[in-house]
């Protein structure tokens, strides 16, 4: 069972997360509800920080924010010293609003509007990365008007296919993210020609739920052969390296992820390979994480209000949440794991498909799970749902999304409170 580091089952038979049994949370917050663990979180921050500092010192940690966004969350992010990549206005509204400091921020997104721009250079965050040429010309002209000077880097597309679900894949020639390979040098001049703009390294992300650390090599290969071209054609040296996210981590029985020690030595290898090969100065190596810092800390408690038996076909047990508190399953096909929360010694003597209270035959979690007998008003608890759940979060129906504590040493703070259905109607106009 693939609980967060500080679940366990309790002396009640209940699942117990951060010392707070699930059974009391979920009566003092109502569900479905996210829970976090804090200590998770934490853990899995100091682990990248220790394993990439030991052997690569001049590395950087950027958390990944879309995978999961909430002030109280990049609170404690920062606070174990890592930086915060935002892909949005939103996002990076978000970061600062925790504190975030603005020099830590790496901004990103395919089509980042003026907007966003110029929210980006008003607090002059720590790099732009650029994803194409019509942003370069959009970040020049602004910040010549805004007098503010912005740090590049180029995202380039890497031309490498991730072993992955297809849409989740970003590094393959064809994908609408990054500047061609063939087209990186023009970016470059361009932005040697500017006024305000200094182009500090290179970017690439090949995907996410990634188990395989070939792509990563194969990936670095690319980076640092541009790095060479660059540095040979316009005697420009890239001073980081940022290979992104995407590192997997097992949801289900028979998901192999890798180890992130493994991980580390074999990135950090190859990286100092090719800098050797093509004899370029050391850059700064920085990685963008999301799924594998926050994903297993979470668990969705919901309410079990209505078992279905078809006689001979199938038995449902509907849930008081769905596909748009997590609609990953349906778009994915993603898999996870469910436990009787309250009821964890229980042996699993039945076949169940969990399904959503929204209206869409779609709206089904899992297929023929097996879990112990399950009763009305039984708590149901759905794992690793951290990452990507929250954040993919839909009013659908316009059922108030869920509320989020964060749990630690039995005391469960409320990070996002439940909505209302005022908060559903906020935005319509009479
Ligand atoms: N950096 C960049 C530029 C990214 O686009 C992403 C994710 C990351 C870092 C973080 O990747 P991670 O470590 O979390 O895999 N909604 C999908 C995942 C989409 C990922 C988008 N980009 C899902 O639920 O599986």
């Amino acid at each position: 069972m693939n609980l967060p580091l500080t679940g366990k089952v309790n002396r009640s038979g209940h699942l117990e997360i951060g010392g707070c049994d699930a059974a009391e949370l979920a009566k003092e917050f109502g569900t479905p509800l996210y829970v976090l663990d804090e200590k998770d979180i934490r853990s899995q921050c100091q682990a990248y920080k220790a394993l990439f500092k030991s052997k690569y010192p001049n590395s950087d940690i950027v958390y990944a924010s879309k995978a999961l966004s909430a002030v109280g969350l990049l609170k404690v992010i920062a606070d174990e010293g890592l930086g915060v990549d935002v892909s949005s206005g939103g996002e990076l509204y978000t970061a600062l609003k925790a504190g975030v400091s603005p020099g830590k921020i790496y901004f990103h997104g395919n089509n980042k509007s003026a907007h966003e721009i110029r929210e980006g250079l008003s607090v002059s965050v720590g790099r732009f990365v650029i994803d194409n040429f019509d942003e370069l010309e959009n970040l020049d002209k602004l910040s010549v008007k805004m007098g503010k000077k912005a740090h590049v880097l180029i995202r380039i597309n890497p031309g490498v296919a991730a072993h992955t679900h297809e849409a989740i894949r970003t590094g393959q020639t064809d994908s609408k993210f990054g500047i061609s390979k063939a087209k990186v040098l023009d970016a470059v001049k361009l932005i040697k020609g500017t006024r305000n703009l200094s182009f500090e390294g290179l970017h690439a992300h090949i995907g996410s739920q990634i188990f395989d650390v070939s792509g990563y090599q194969a990936e670095i290969d690319v980076l640092a052969k541009v790095a060479k071209e660059i540095k040979e054609k316009l005697g420009v040296e890239t001073n980081e390296l940022n290979i992104g996210g995407g590192i997997g981590i097992a949801y289900v029985d028979g998901d192999s992820p890798l180890k992130l020690e493994d991980f580390a030595k074999a990135i950090t290898k190859r990286v100092k390979e090719k800098v050797a090969e093509y004899k370029l100065r050391m850059p700064k190596l920085v990685l963008e994480p999301g799924r594998s810092i926050v994903g297993k800390a979470g668990v969705t408690l919901y309410t079990v209000g209505h078992i279905k038996e078809i006689a001979g076909i199938r038995k449902y047990v509907i849930i008081d949440g769905g596909m748009a508190d997590n609609p990953r399953p349906m778009l994915y096909g993603a898999k996870y794991e469910f436990v009787a929360a309250d009821n964890m010694k229980a042996a699993r003597t039945e076949k169940f498909t969990v399904a959503g209270r929204f209206c869409e035959s779609g709206d089904v979690l899992a297929k023929d799970v097996k879990l112990p007998k399950i009763r009305k008003g039984d708590l149901l608890g759905v794992l690793c749902t951290g990452a990507y759940n929250y954040s993919m979060a839909s009013n659908y129906n316009r059922v108030p999304r869920p509320a989020m504590v964060m749990v630690n040493e039995g005391r469960a703070k409320l990070m996002v409170r439940r909505e209302s259905y005022k908060d559903v109607t906020t935005c319509d106009i009479n």
